[in-house]
């Protein structure tokens, strides 16, 4: 089915000038870019954003990370675009992650790992709607 999933080019690679080369892996699986900003999270919202993850040891150095330079967010839709991106991403740890994934490619560590993606279809909604509005997703 045709779903949408939510994206983060994170911090390690926007600095890097590497949001252009993500963007084009994305869309050469097939996912299209229906929404994109780039933005500065406040310590606040890197929280809030990750807060399922607040009782883990790396919870502070994942938000101050977060906030350590502009990130890039984006919807991906497509076909199973939510198992399509994390296919594409490759696996969280870079040291795991396959030829020829963003992660392998670009990743520095486990946590500046280049790219979020959302895990599921759940997930995807509360992450979209965390950062965009109905009027900024044009299909
Ligand atoms: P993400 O998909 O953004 O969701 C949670 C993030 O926590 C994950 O990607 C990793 O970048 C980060 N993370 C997971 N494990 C570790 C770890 N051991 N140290 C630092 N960051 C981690």
């Amino acid at each position: 089915a045709i779903q949408r999933t939510f994206s983060i080019i994170k911090p390690d690679a926007t600095k890097r000038n590497l949001t252009g080369e993500i963007a084009a892996k994305f869309e050469a699986a097939g996912l299209r870019i229906v929404a994109s900003k780039r933005i500065q999270l406040s310590l606040a919202q890197a929280q809030t954003f990750y807060g399922v993850h607040k009782e883990r040891p790396f919870f502070d150095e994942l938000c101050e990370f977060m906030i350590s330079e502009p990130i890039v967010v984006q919807v991906l839709e497509g076909e199973d675009a939510i198992a399509k991106n994390r296919e594409v991403m490759g696996a969280t740890n870079p040291a795991e992650a396959a030829e020829g994934t963003i992660r392998k490619e670009y990743a520095l560590s486990i946590g500046e790992n280049s790219v979020h993606g959302s895990d599921a279809p759940e997930t995807a909604a509360e992450e979209i709607a965390f950062f965009f509005s109905g009027l900024e997703l044009v299909g």
